[in-house]
């Protein structure tokens, strides 16, 4: 049996919203505790025809593992578009129904994409004096002791994550 799935595969090899953007509206920073890995995401804020914000444009970084990028491109495609309180509603269970099959060990890495996803809109929220839904705020509080922890178990593996991140270039 073939260790990831088909859908795994498409997006781990034609990863989607691929890139550090310029000018964005929000950008959030998540962390996984298990292995360190750090996930960097976008986001550009439009609104749509009945005036309500949307998710415009949205692109990821990561030093994540096959099922974090796998995962990130799928959820940048699923939220391209949709307003900020639809993109909240995507869970990790979510992304892994659409994937079908991921090992035991690889479900934590699903979770990097939802929490950098979350961190991003509450970076776009409080910068813009907008107000923040309590499960939200929860989140961020979370995303941020998981942050902290990170720091010291792994320190060596993010102080080289955040050298890379300052070297990377901007995608148009
Ligand atoms: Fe680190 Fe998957 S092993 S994100």
């Amino acid at each position: 049996m073939k260790l990831y799935s088909k859908e795994v595969m498409k997006h781990f090899i034609h990863p989607q919203n691929v890139g550090k953007m310029k000018n964005y509206d929000g950008l959030g920073k998540a962390g996984n505790l298990k292995c360190g890995d750090i996930m960097y995401l976008y986001i550009k804020v439009g609104k749509d025809e009945g005036g309500k914000e949307i998710i415009k444009n949205i692109s990821f970084e990561t030093f994540g593992c096959t099922i974090a990028i796998a995962n990130t491109s799928l959820l940048t495609t699923m939220v391209k578009g949709k307003t900020l309180k639809e993109a909240l509603k995507i869970t990790k269970e979510d992304l892994l129904k659409r994937f079908g099959r991921v090992p035991l060990v690889k479900i934590h890495c699903s979770l990097l994409a939802v929490d950098a996803l979350g961190e991003t809109i509450y970076d776009y929220l409080s910068k813009n004096k907008k107000p923040i839904p309590k499960e939200l705020r929860e989140r961020h509080e979370r995303v941020e002791r998981d942050k902290e922890i990170i720091e010291i178990r792994h320190k060596e593996l993010v102080e080289i994550e955040e050298e890379l991140h300052q070297k990377t270039k901007h995608i148009k």
